[in-house]
């Protein structure tokens, strides 16, 4: 069976049956065999440096109701929270002033004419205050095309919006069965965020309910078809406020969807060498190494926390999210000793952009 896996890794191409097989390693040594592999491209490809966004969860108000996610907005038991203008400044100046080099401002869905304004408005201070040294993405969910382009306008340079499951079936069982929550339209907004000419970032929840080994497989065919510049995608974590609660008897074990997020980074990797792939948090919910253990695994990019500790703890997407009630100063610190202790450096000042948008376009 090593052998086996030996032999894959090293074609030039991969396809959907060379993933299923990867996909399906169960013991340590093949699962760690397909690890290291990506850990060797990573490291000719972008190099042993992680980039750092600090994450600002600027609002918890969400118009949508996403089966799995512990702020849709049927969920009463939630405080919906803003943040002010001079909490997003002081976290970007926090930013700026720790060489971060870049912001991720990521909100529930709205889709009005005065949460586009509020963006735009907060992206021109933003850049006013910082002198435009940093590099702002956002995560502000499916917009109209105009939108997306006037923020785009206004400064923001990439834009993170997850597929969450490429299987469309498997989509509508997580999602409410109307249009507000289709699966065309995630993928019109998908295309229109490249019109725009963002750097476009997109992911997947690995180890849903109903979730098989094709499905993560058909993922990793659907962010090389559709070209994609950054991966943010992560284990399913279960909130016990949620519909998709009364399917948790059905989930792989915690370690399972753990081990099972490691590969899709690793394959991500491997497939699509120059991207930019993202440690998620929800890693580290998992296994207290889970930042690190991604980095490992092929991810370059980390996002440490600056939400106001006052509204973190009511940006509780799934259960036991870590970090709830450390400031930004320590999270950073903790997050920087994470990075040395493997070995890794910071591109400190660095905006960090996806060396696969810089081929793709030619610049930045
Ligand atoms: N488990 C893991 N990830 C989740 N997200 C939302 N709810 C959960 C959950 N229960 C992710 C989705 C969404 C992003 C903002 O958070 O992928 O796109
Ligand atoms: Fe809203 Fe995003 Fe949660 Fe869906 S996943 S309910 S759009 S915050």
């Amino acid at each position: 069976m090593l052998n086996t896996i030996s032999q894959i890794l090293q074609k030039e191409t991969l396809t959907r049956t060379d993933f299923i097989t990867l996909l399906s390693v169960r013991s340590a040594e093949a699962t760690q065999l397909v690890l290291d592999k990506a850990y060797q491209v990573k490291t000719e490809t972008v190099g042993r440096k992680v980039y750092l966004r600090g994450l600002i969860e600027l609002t918890n108000i969400c118009a949508k109701n996403c089966f799995y996610c512990g702020i849709r907005a049927a969920n009463i038991k939630v405080e919906r929270y803003s943040l002010s203008v001079e909490e997003v400044l002081q976290a970007a100046d926090f930013a700026w002033k720790n060489g971060f080099g870049s912001l991720v401002i990521q909100t529930g869905e709205q889709q009005s004419r005065a949460f586009a304004d509020m963006i735009e408005d907060l992206l021109i201070m933003i850049h006013d205050t910082t002198n435009h040294e940093l590099s702002v993405t956002l995560s502000c969910g499916e917009q109209e095309l105009s939108v997306y382009e006037r923020w785009r306008k206004a400064g923001a340079g990439r834009f993170l919006l997850r597929i969450e499951t490429s299987n469309r079936d498997l989509y509508h069982k997580i999602h409410p069965n109307d249009n507000f929550h289709s699966f065309e339209s995630r993928i019109k907004a998908l295309n229109d965020l490249r019109i725009a000419g963002f750097q476009v970032g997109t992911g997947v929840m690995i180890g849903l309910p109903e979730q098989s080994i094709g499905d993560l497989a058909d993922d990793l065919i659907f962010f090389k078809t559709m070209d994609i510049d950054m991966i943010g995608m992560g284990p399913f974590i279960e909130h016990a406020d949620t519909p998709l609660y009364a399917k948790n008897h059905m989930l792989w074990p915690a370690h399972e969807r753990f081990r099972m997020s490691l590969l899709m980074l690793a394959l991500a990797r491997i497939t699509m060498p120059d991207i930019n792939i993202a440690s998620s948090t929800a890693l580290e919910t998992l296994d207290p190494l889970g930042r690190q253990k991604g980095l490992l695994a092929g991810a370059n990019v980390v996002m440490p926390n600056l939400t106001p500790v006052s509204s973190r703890k009511k940006y509780q997407l799934y259960n036991n999210k870590p970090h709830l009630d450390k400031d930004a100063a320590l999270s950073a610190a903790s997050l920087q000793k994470i990075i040395h202790d493997i070995g890794e450096v910071i591109g400190f000042n660095e905006a960090g952009s996806s060396l696969h948008f810089k081929n793709r376009v030619g610049s930045v």
